[in-house]
């Protein structure tokens, strides 16, 4: 039985520890949060033992694993604590605040051999590993142009934390950087980044929070990226992406049924989902998988297996920290910045 400890218990938190639910041969035994009435929750939900911290969960011992869902300037010492007291860890985006505290998490797995995974969730989400497929595959011949977009309302959390850039490190870090990852995962680091943005006050008001991205990888391709946390209340959370190729044109927008089509002449196509995990699920007793799910089952598999995960290692989401890190300098300077 693989032991999990959760800390944070908010909204991933509780998504998560719902989702650890569906494992075999897992089980969530413990949930840290500093907030009381979340510890209260987490036991009544669970029946587990409750921590009013990380840290003390951690320090008690006694876990295989470690889902870390805080904060995120909490994301580096946590994960260095609970690899350190000889746990994997599963860590949620975004890796940590800066590259030399990736640098650190890194340090830290390789010096203890654990496994550390971050939640870069699209590299398990189905609409994406599709259009990952047909970049690779060429299908419909080569990409030519895309476009990404992630646009929402305001996100606050414990202690207003995501609007403090010193604690979230504003929109374009915290929600932009699934698209960053994305683009990284699926083309590489670009030549040179552009980016702009419209900003608010950075310590209480969620500083730059609305960006538009150039990721500049030659003179004739180029990828841009929309990301927003400010979109009124009633406007639905939106992830797009429209990717024009030789022969075809692959657009997902996740407020649309079906939310992915293929035009390539004549009617479009609405594809049959590729399952991420899908080499993975014999034997599991898995019925539905969402890509929370998927990410959590690839984690799972590689400790059995005891091979460190591939899909994604602490080295790319450190880079897609660096790139994203890059972005903010670029709308700052007004002007590209080479990677
Ligand atoms: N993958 C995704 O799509 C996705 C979506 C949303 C958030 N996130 C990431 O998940 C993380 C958590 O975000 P959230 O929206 O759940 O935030 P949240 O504010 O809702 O929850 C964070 C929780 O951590 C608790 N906490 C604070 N300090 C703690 C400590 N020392 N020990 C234990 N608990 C502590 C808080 O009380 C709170 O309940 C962030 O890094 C965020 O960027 C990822």
């Amino acid at each position: 039985m693989i032991k999990v400890g959760l800390c944070g218990f908010g909204s991933m938190g509780r998504g998560h520890a719902q989702l650890l639910q569906k494992h075999e041969g897992v089980k969530l035994v413990s949930v840290a949060d500093v907030r009381p009435d979340c510890r209260e929750k987490a036991a009544a939900d669970y029946g587990v033992k409750t921590w009013e911290s990380g840290e003390a969960m951690i320090a008690a011992g006694d876990l295989d694993v470690v889902f870390i869902c805080v904060p995120t300037y909490l994301h580096a010492p946590l994960a260095i604590q609970a690899m350190k007291a000889g746990c994997h860890v599963f860590c949620e985006k975004p890796m940590a605040m800066n590259t030399s505290e990736c640098a650190d998490m890194i340090a830290a797995a390789n010096q203890t051999g654990k496994t550390l995974m971050i939640g870069q969730v699209l590299r398990f989400w189905p609409e994406y590993v599709f259009l990952k497929n047909a970049i690779d595959s060429k299908e419909y011949g080569k990409l030519i142009a895309l476009s990404m977009t992630r646009v929402g309302g305001v996100s606050t959390g414990w202690d207003n934390w995501y609007l403090d850039e010193s604690r979230g490190g504003m929109q374009i870090f915290d929600r932009h950087v699934h698209d960053c990852d994305a683009v990284l995962w699926m083309l590489g680091t670009p030549k040179e980044v552009y980016a702009y943005g419209a900003t608010r006050d950075p310590r209480t008001n969620g500083g730059i929070f609305h960006s538009f991205t150039e990721y500049r990888y030659s003179d004739d391709f180029v990828v841009s990226a929309e990301g927003s946390a400010d979109t009124p209340p009633g406007f639905p959370f939106t992830a797009c992406y429209r990717a024009v190729f030789e022969k075809g044109l692959i657009e997902f927008n996740s407020r649309l049924k079906p939310t992915l089509q293929v035009f390539a002449g004549g009617e479009p196509i609405a594809p049959e989902l590729p399952d991420p995990i899908a080499a993975l699920t014999s034997g599991m007793n898995i019925s539905t998988a969402g890509p929370y799910y998927n990410e959590q089952v690839y984690f799972f598999d590689c400790l059995r297996k005891g091979v460190k995960p591939q899909v994604v290692t602490p080295e790319a989401a450190m880079e897609t920290i660096r790139v994203v890190r890059t972005e903010i300098e670029s709308c700052r300077a007004r002007k590209a910045i080479t990677l």
